[in-house]
């Protein structure tokens, strides 16, 4: 191995830059040559895309900062298919004229996608990523569970699957957390304990929505800020219970705060909120509205009357208000847990590569006796009997469905993850950066500028 490629594709997360300085790392320690391919895989597909030399001299450039969000190379949701050989063809011109022998692709689950057909180019292989803490296996054999069902008259199938197991242990579990995902629920509860005080205040019904597409992982995780409720897209609403848990609530502490992931469905498996198609690897939908559609959906069943009576002298026209957290859970700089992690992942990742694997995946697992270490996983392992890559779910074993809660293991499970994950830099960075004066008087100086001074072509 003496020249790799590497990549982000798909939504970003806070701690791709962390992970890109893992891998550059380890690279310079091989002496091996690392050039970053900009905006994912359309920097493989368009040959006037172009690259970056991360490594001079195999030191690592100044403009890669693992404590800053984003990506210095950017990211697309460019789609890359097995069936597409001219686009496969332009993806192997282009590597033989980049010379590369193998490609670090930092993806989640539709990155893997793309990455199939390219493993049959070059060695490829993945360093995890995504804030929804999707990519991965409850248990190993958690593909097999999936099945198919021919629609009835019509052409195609409905995919349906059944939980093999009923508990779960945190070792049998692949991938335990994927970098980014700890950042993300921070903000979240960071924004939760002030949206809290003023529902507090005024007497109001919060709910909150995150992302997390059809995973509640970030859902689950903000029960670090004490939410009333979690609702999470695995388990259907049942209104009733809910409307019932929230006056109850309601008339206890008169306010409650209410989280729900964006994907959340009714018990017939619809979402709540809209659903928009993207194009991105995965094929995956854009989701919106779900806590307005959840409000609405509430007031009627609550009716005026339950906060007219507790809001004396006001108007019991706005008890209740939706705030989508949205991009913020992406950007921003990484928590200590998620940049230590996510450049662990990346210097596996190149290890991997170096070591003539293709079509691996390094992971984090955990382990009871000395916590988190890191292993890899082959991506045909996160496929089902048909080939496809499913988006990893909250298991049963992590939530408690009638109390809208975690559950015991669901504690357990977010344990590991989130105790010490702020560093104390992370503090130190707020109190000396936030209100620095030269803020005042300098411009904000973006990465894309600094990093087209270096960029090369072809
Ligand atoms: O997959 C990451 C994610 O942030 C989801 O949680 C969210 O639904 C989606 O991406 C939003 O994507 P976009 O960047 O297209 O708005």
């Amino acid at each position: 191995m003496k020249r790799i490629g590497i990549l982000t594709a798909g939504g970003d997360t806070p701690a791709l830059n962390a992970t890109i300085y893992g891998a550059v790392e380890r690279a310079n320690s091989l002496k091996i040559e690392m050039l970053g391919l900009q905006r994912g895989y359309a920097g493989l597909l368009d040959s006037r895309v172009p690259h970056v030399h991360l490594n001079p001299l195999f030191t690592t450039i100044p403009e890669l900062d693992p404590c800053k969000g984003g990506t210095l190379l950017g990211s697309s949701r460019t789609y890359l298919d097995a069936t597409c050989t001219e686009r496969l063809e332009l993806v192997a011109q282009h590597v033989t004229k980049l010379k590369l022998d193998g490609l670090l692709c930092i993806g989640g689950d539709g990155t893997i996608n793309g990455m199939q057909p390219i493993a049959e180019i070059l060695p490829c292989v993945l360093a995890p990523k995504t804030i929804d803490n999707d990519l991965g296996l409850n248990y190993i054999d958690e593909p097999n569970d999936w099945i198919r069902r021919p629609k009835q008259g019509l052409p195609g199938y409905t995919e349906e699957r059944n939980t093999s197991r009923d508990t779960l242990l945190r070792e049998d579990i692949i991938n335990y957390a994927t970098p980014g995902y700890a950042t993300a629920v921070f903000v979240v509860a960071q924004s939760i304990e002030r949206l809290r005080t003023t529902a507090e205040s005024h007497r109001r019904i919060a709910i909150v929505e995150v992302m997390g597409r059809q995973s509640g992982y970030i859902a689950l995780g903000a029960a670090y800020a004490q939410p009333d409720i979690i609702l999470i897209p695995e388990v259907p609403v049942n209104f009733e219970q809910l409307a019932g848990r929230v006056s109850q609530l309601y008339e206890l502490q008169k306010h409650a705060l209410i989280v729900v992931g964006e994907g959340v469905k009714n018990s017939d498996g619809h979402e709540l909120g809209a659903v928009m198609p993207t194009y991105d690897p995965a094929g995956n939908v854009r989701y919106s509205g779900a806590a307005d559609a959840l409000g609405e959906i509430l007031g009627k069943l609550l009716g005026a009357n339950l906060f007219s009576d507790m809001r004396t002298f006001e108007p019991a026209s706005s008890p209740m208000f939706s705030r989508k957290i949205g991009h913020t859970q992406r950007g921003g700089r990484p928590i200590l847990f998620d940049r230590f992690y996510a450049s662990q992942l990346g210097g596996k990742a190149v290890d991997l590569l170096a070591d003539g694997e293709t079509n691996e995946i390094a992971t984090i697992q955990y382990r009871p006796d000395s916590g988190f270490v890191l292993s890899s996983i082959s991506a045909n392992k996160l496929r089902d009997q048909w080939g496809e890559i499913h988006p990893r779910e909250v298991h049963p074993a992590l939530y408690d469905t009638r109390r809208m809660q975690l559950s015991q293991f669901g504690i357990d499970y977010l344990k590991p993850i989130f105790t010490n994950a702020i560093g104390a830099d992370d503090v130190e960075c707020i109190r000396t950066q936030m209100f620095s004066a030269g803020s005042l008087s300098n411009r904000y100086q973006s990465v894309n500028t600094d990093i087209r001074k270096r960029i090369r072509y072809l």
